[in-house]
Formats: structure tokens, C-alpha cells, sequence
């Protein structure tokens, strides 16, 4: 059965971005609530940042351009049809797409192409490595519905996978194709959204024979996340119910784990340090061992006093210590926005990438003296990353 007319367009806008024959596309007849916007104009665009599909949202008085990863940018242009235009054109070098709404049925007319030339793109297309996330396990997961927009709800969880791939892109500058691929295990991946995206980008930017795995200790996840990976033929995904110290890490080049609750987090570090994993990527959830240890100098009651404070606090003083512990143990760790604070608020990730000349075993002595200051500053006496790596908090 040919799928239906928006699938169609949303199809063909998706190839062409992949393909670089997009010439530009406009979303007409306003439908929406917004009597202000107009029209929408797209084009595709390199930025440093990579290719971009550029929307220019034309209010009455005045312009608002987003720039959006290849695959946002459609979940986009999905999301503003039927909602806040009754009518798409694509014009792209194999053809010009009209679809239109009459009533509640969608028209999709194919014409010949309007335009002969490539539009004009930036040079340095080395770094233009797009993964166009799969819809079938997006859909399969619940993020997708039938047409490719995001379900009602998943839009932050749509946003934090394309925002993860780019930030695992960005890390994984520099690797090239292998045969062997490389290796990475999820740790807590849960129904495993953020670990489809992660295989998916690995095969794109390591070679074809990259694994990944999602470790979960609730097993009815596992079952439906490994079900998922066969359906859809990702044969170096799998899926494996347990806890975070139960796999073996042989070999793994990095170690995730996103929103593994409170100190599973410091666990996966641990584990993904003594593998010696040249990549650790964690976006901390709870942070319930620190809490009730802060006490702090005096110029910090002012602070701990307040219940919502004294939480910032602790997440400000626990990943602080987290990131300097991976400095100690010879990484280079990055703390930087997962996604806006307006998504959700565990919205920090930590990203450690091991240096060149660490050995096992190191504790670089003025890092460990950080942690301590920082430690004792706040009255922390215990913190479940220190005691995996022997790094005691008391000077
Ligand atoms: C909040 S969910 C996050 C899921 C996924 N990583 C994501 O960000 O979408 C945390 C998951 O970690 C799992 N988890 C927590 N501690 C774990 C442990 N020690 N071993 C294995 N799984 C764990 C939980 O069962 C839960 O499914």
C-alpha cells in the first residue's frame, strides 16, 4: 500500500536533504493559531556545526530562523503541516512536490523539476556526516507516530535523541571507519531510544561492524528493545537484562549512561574506567548520596537552607566532583547542556575522553587535591565515584 500523501512529501524532503538536491521548500495557506505567521520557507545551509535545514518562520513583522539537524528539521515541517499550514511545496532537482489539504484529505501533485542547479553549498562538506535517524525504530518505540511526527509527549524525548547524536558526533571527530568498528555499552538504557541513535551513528561514522549494547535491569524492557533491533535488522545491537557490574566490558571503547538513577551513575564511570574506555558519557539523574551530607562553610547556609537550593547544590557540587575525579584518573571531561532546561531539568552531561598519555592505575596528585577541596568545602565526606576509585575525601 503507497503510504499516504504528507509520508510522501515528508519522504521526499527527507531524501532530498540526504541526496543535497533540496532546492527550497515553503509551507503556505496558515491554518494555525497564530494569525501572525505567514508563511515558512526552508533551504539547506552548512554551518560549522554540520548541514542544517534553515526555516524561516515569516511572522507579520518579522522573521525567526531556526537552524535544524536534518532529521529535526523534518519532525519540523511534519509538525507545521495540518497543524499550522494547509499547503507544502518542495522544489528539488528530481522534482516539485505539491501537497495540498482539501477538507480533511491531503493531495500530493508531482511535477517536473523547476530547477537545474545544485544550490549553492559550503565547501568543507568533510564534516557534512548526517545520520537521518531511522523512523522504524523511532516508531517502534513509541517517540514517531505512522507519519513521522513526534507522539504526543516525545517531543523532548525526540529533541534529547538528535541532540545526543550530535553530541556523540561532535566526540567521535577524527574516528575513521574500521573494520572492527567500535564498541559501546548503555549503561540503565532503559526502553534504549538513546541506544538505537547511538548505534545508528556509530555504523555511520566507525564501519558497518560497530556494536553497541543496552544493559537494563528490568527485563520486560530488554525483551521489547532486542525484539525491536532484530525487526529492524541491527544486527550489532543488542540488549542484555542486568546490572550495571554484571557485563563484561572487554574491548569497550565507551561507556553511556543517561539518566541512570543516582549513583549508577558513578558505577558505570567506574566501570567504563577500570575497561579503560577511551569515551564516558553520563547525564546524572538524582543525586541523593550528597544531599544530605552538605553542610558547607557558613558563607554557604545562606544556600543550604533552602530545600530547592540546597538540590542545585548538591547536583552543582556532585558533578563538579565527578568531573574533577575524571581528571584525576587521566580524562579530559567536559560538562556542558544536554537539552534546554525548559525540556527537563536533568539536562547535564558529563563527557570524558581519556587522554593519550594515561596509564592505569594513575591519580594525578593536584586533581585528587581539588576533589578534596571541593569536598571539604561542602562537608562531603562520601561519594560513590571517589570510593570506586579509591580517592579518599579527606586531605
Ligand atoms: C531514567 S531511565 C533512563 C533510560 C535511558 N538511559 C534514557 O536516558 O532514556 C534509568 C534506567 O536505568 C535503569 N537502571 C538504574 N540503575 C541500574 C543499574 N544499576 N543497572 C541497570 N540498570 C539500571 C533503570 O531501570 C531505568 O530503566
Amino acid at each position: 500500500m503507497q503510504p499516504d500523501p504528507t509520508t510522501r512529501f515528508l519522504e521526499a524532503l527527507r531524501e532530498s536533504l540526504q541526496e543535497q538536491t533540496l532546492v527550497k521548500i515553503t509551507l503556505g495557506a496558515p491554518c494555525g493559531p497564530d494569525p501572525t505567521l505567514r508563511k515558512v520557507r526552508g533551504r539547506p545551509v552548512q554551518l560549522r556545526a554540520g548541514p542544517r535545514l534553515q526555516l524561516v518562520w515569516r511572522h507579520e513583522a518579522r522573521d525567526l530562523t531556526h537552524n535544524h539537524p536534518h532529521e529535526e528539521g523534518v519532525a519540523q515541517v511534519a509538525e507545521l503541516l495540518g497543524t499550522a499550514f494547509g499547503s507544502g511545496h518542495l522544489f528539488t532537482l528530481a522534482h516539485t512536490l505539491q501537497l495540498q489539504r482539501r477538507g480533511e484529505r491531503w493531495r500530493l501533485r508531482t511535477g517536473p523539476p523547476q530547477h537545474d542547479t545544485a544550490p549553492d553549498r559550503a565547501h568543507d562538506r568533510d564534516k557534512e556526516r548526517p545520520v537521518a535517524l531511522d523512523p522504524a525504530w523511532m516508531r517502534g518505540l513509541g517517540v514517531l507516530d505512522r507519519r513521522g511526527r513526534p507522539k504526543r509527549g516525545m517531543e523532548s524525548k525526540r529533541r534529547q535523541i538528535l541532540r545526543f547524536v550530535e553530541i556523540l558526533d561532535h566526540m567521535l571527530r577524527g574516528v575513521e571507519p574500521t573494520e572492527r568498528g567500535l564498541s559501546l555499552v548503555d549503561m540503565g538504557c532503559g526502553r534504549g531510544s538513546l541506544t538505537f541513535a547511538a548505534y545508528q551513528l556509530l555504523i555511520a561514522r566507525a564501519g558497518p561492524r560497530s556494536r553497541v549494547l543496552g544493559v537494563e535491569r528490568r527485563p520486560e524492557l530488554v525483551q521489547r528493545a532486542a525484539e525491536l533491533a532484530r525487526r529492524v535488522g541491527y544486527d550489532g545491537l543488542s540488549f542484555a537484562a542486568g546490572h550495571i557490574d554484571s557485563v563484561s566490558l572487554d574491548g569497550v571503547d565507551g561507556v553511556v549512561a543517561l539518566h541512570a538513577c543516582d549513583t549508577a551513575t558513578d558505577d558505570a564511570l567506574a566501570r567504563g574506567i577500570e575497561a579503560g574506555a577511551r569515551w564516558l558519557v553520563v547525564a546524572p539523574c538524582c543525586h541523593q548520596q550528597v544531599r544530605p551530607q552538605l553542610t558547607g562553610p557558613e558563607l554557604l547556609q545562606p544556600v543550604l537552607r533552602h530545600g530547592i537550593l540546597r538540590t542545585r547544590q548538591a547536583e552543582i557540587a556532585t558533578d563538579a566532583l565527578r568531573a574533577a575525579l575524571l581528571e584525576a584518573v587521566g580524562y579530559r571531561a567536559r560538562v556542558l547542556e544536554f537539552i534546554g532546561a525548559e525540556h527537563t531539568d536533568k539536562n547535564l552531561l558529563i563527557i570524558a575522553a581519556r587522554r593519550a598519555d594515561a596509564q592505569p592505575g594513575d591519580l594525578v596528585g593536584a586533581a585528587v587535591r581539588r576533589v578534596q577541596q571541593l569536598a571539604r568545602a561542602h562537608g562531603i565526606v562520601e561519594q560513590r565515584l571517589a570510593e570506586h576509585l579509591g580517592v579518599s575525601l579527606e586531605a
